[in-house]
């Protein structure tokens, strides 16, 4: 099989999949509740995952991140890491984590085959980090963050989403950060959910004034790198570290998207803002299934649509990114 393109002439290398819709943390535009079980339980188990995986390498995935949710909250996270860094063909096994666990546990998952890590972190202050999150745990976050950085991933990235009249104004610490830091943060535009409405009318801002700032300040633009995420890189040469925006509501987001993603049920959404989902969790029961599987993944990739609703205020059927993964 060869690797899928769309009728756009994108290719998919890149693959997130979430783990998990239970997460540990309370972020006001996400779960400001915290995460409700409701009643419905089970997540993708780990032979699941492993013949996912499998499937969507064989047309073409090289990279998997493992979102949620919080996907470190299982406990099985580093037997799947291991599982997905054996399959041929993926060269890179990322991870997206709130960081509450990366302290103990981030040694294991890089032994495992974890090559890179994004770790959510909307702000460098204590308190403003715990009215973001409904939890008082930045000091320990930063320290495994730092913990990390001496294990030799390929890449760490920090996401602090940008939120007016919280963490807009904090370039500054954020600069000091990374002077020294091999680290890049990324800085993510709010987007509207079906579950944060009013919160993000309240704190949305755009990401423009800032990528002046950088503009004016020395930092210069790169180029993007074929498997890329969606953020534009900015670097400097005074700082160790890099900047990268995330701008969801800008023109050309859509052209460059090359992922997909898997719920932690198993559905495949071909668009984070699309209205519906593929369940392929009934091929996902024996290894006698795989070639279904592989078809109806490259069915299914055909119709992936030109670009999102966003614009036009349609947020799809994404209640909250825990239920999608970020
Ligand atoms: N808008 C932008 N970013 C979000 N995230 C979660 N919900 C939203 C949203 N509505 C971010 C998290 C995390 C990443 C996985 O997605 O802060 O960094
Ligand atoms: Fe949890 Fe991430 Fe949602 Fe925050 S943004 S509540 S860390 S899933």
């Amino acid at each position: 099989m060869s690797v899928l393109s769309d009728p756009f002439g994108r290719t998919f290398p890149y693959l997130r999949l979430s783990l998990t819709e239970a997460c540990n943390f309370r972020c006001g535009y996400c779960l400001p509740d915290g995460y409700a079980a409701d009643g419905r339980p089970v997540f993708l188990a780990r032979d699941e995952v492993r013949r996912l995986l499998g499937a969507f390498a064989t047309v073409g995935m090289r990279k998997v991140r493992l979102t949620g949710g919080e996907p470190t909250l299982r406990k099985d996270l580093v037997d799947i890491v291991a599982d997905a860094a054996r399959i041929d063909g993926v060269a890179k096994v990322a991870l997206t984590t709130n960081g509450t666990r990366l302290p103990a546990h981030v040694g294991p998952w890089r032994d495992a085959g974890l090559t890179s890590l994004n770790v959510s972190a909307d702000s460098l202050d204590r308190g403003v980090f715990e009215a973001v999150t409904g939890h008082d745990r930045l000091p320990e976050i930063l320290d495994g963050i730092d913990r990390a950085l001496a294990l030799g991933f390929d890449a760490v990235k920090l996401n602090a989403v940008l939120l007016r009249g919280i963490n807009d104004e904090s370039l500054p610490a954020w600069l000091d950060y990374l002077r020294e830091r091999r680290v890049s943060v990324r800085f993510i535009e709010l987007m509207r959910t079906n579950d944060n409405v009013a919160y993000f009318e309240r704190h949305h801002v755009r990401a423009d004034a800032m990528e002046r700032t950088l503009a004016e300040s020395g930092w210069v633009r790169m180029m993007r790198a074929s498997d890329a995420g969606p953020a534009i890189e900015y670097v400097h040469p005074d700082y160790a570290g890099r900047i990268g925006i995330i701008a969801p509501y800008s023109r050309d987001f859509c052209a460059g998207c090359n992922r997909l993603r898997v719920t932690a049920r198993g559905d495949l959404r071909l668009c984070l803002f699309g209205d519906h989902g593929v369940p392929l969790r009934a091929l996902l029961q024996s290894d006698d299934d795989r070639d279904a599987l592989v078809g109806l993944i490259a069915s299914q990739l055909r119709l992936k649509a030109a670009g999102h609703g966003l614009h036009a205020g349609d947020s799809g059927i994404t209640p909250h990114l825990a239920s999608i993964g970020g």
